[in-house]
């Protein structure tokens, strides 16, 4: 076997799961967050797991907010999702800029992304900070489907996404 540095060995591992984090301020402006850190991490309660860099906005608005949408979009999204990895919403509006249409969520007050394969309405829990990144541990209020659309995932890494039909090709 070949010595791997750690993005590597994340490259090995892909196709990663892949989803967009929406968040709000107090005000209500929202933002969107390219995101494949993610996992479920127990079934009742129904929790999950997101963890990001302490550099981005996304994370102190969920620490600041307690509430999040988890987004996973249709390949209608594929470009404009990416680019949502690319800039920060402390100087960017990406729904707006990237023509990325949201909608109210149910139980939270993030907006959800409207062309999603799926989307879970998320009340955090409890944050762990590890090293460069933090764990938000949050509970799932309520989960929505599209099963006609087809869900996206990180491809080489991070680099592009792709549906499970295209990666299976
Ligand atoms: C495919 C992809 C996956 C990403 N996954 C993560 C992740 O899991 N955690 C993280 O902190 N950043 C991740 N990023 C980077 C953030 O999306 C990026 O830093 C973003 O600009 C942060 O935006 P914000 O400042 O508006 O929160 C990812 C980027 C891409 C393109």
């Amino acid at each position: 076997m070949e010595r791997l540095n750690f993005g590597q060995a994340q490259q090995y591992t892909s196709p990663n799961p892949f989803a967009l984090v929406s968040t709000c301020t107090a005000d209500g402006r929202n933002n969107l967050m390219a995101l494949s850190w993610w996992t479920y991490l127990s079934n009742r309660p129904a929790t999950v797991g997101v963890c990001l860099s302490k550099r981005g906005f996304s994370g102190s608005l969920i620490a600041e907010q307690g509430e999040f949408c988890l987004c996973v979009p249709d390949a209608s999204l594929r470009e404009a999702a990416l680019r949502c990895g690319t800039c920060s919403g402390r100087v960017h509006d990406k729904a707006a800029e990237f023509g990325i249409v949201l909608e109210p969520a149910e139980l939270v007050k993030p907006m959800r992304v409207s062309a999603s394969h799926l989307v879970l309405e998320c009340r955090l829990l409890q944050q762990v900070e590890v090293a460069d990144h933090i764990l938000y541990i949050a509970e799932v209020l309520g989960c929505y489907g599209n099963g006609d659309a087809q869900g996206l995932y990180a491809m080489d890494g991070y680099r592009r996404l792709n549906t499970v039909t295209e990666i299976s090709r």
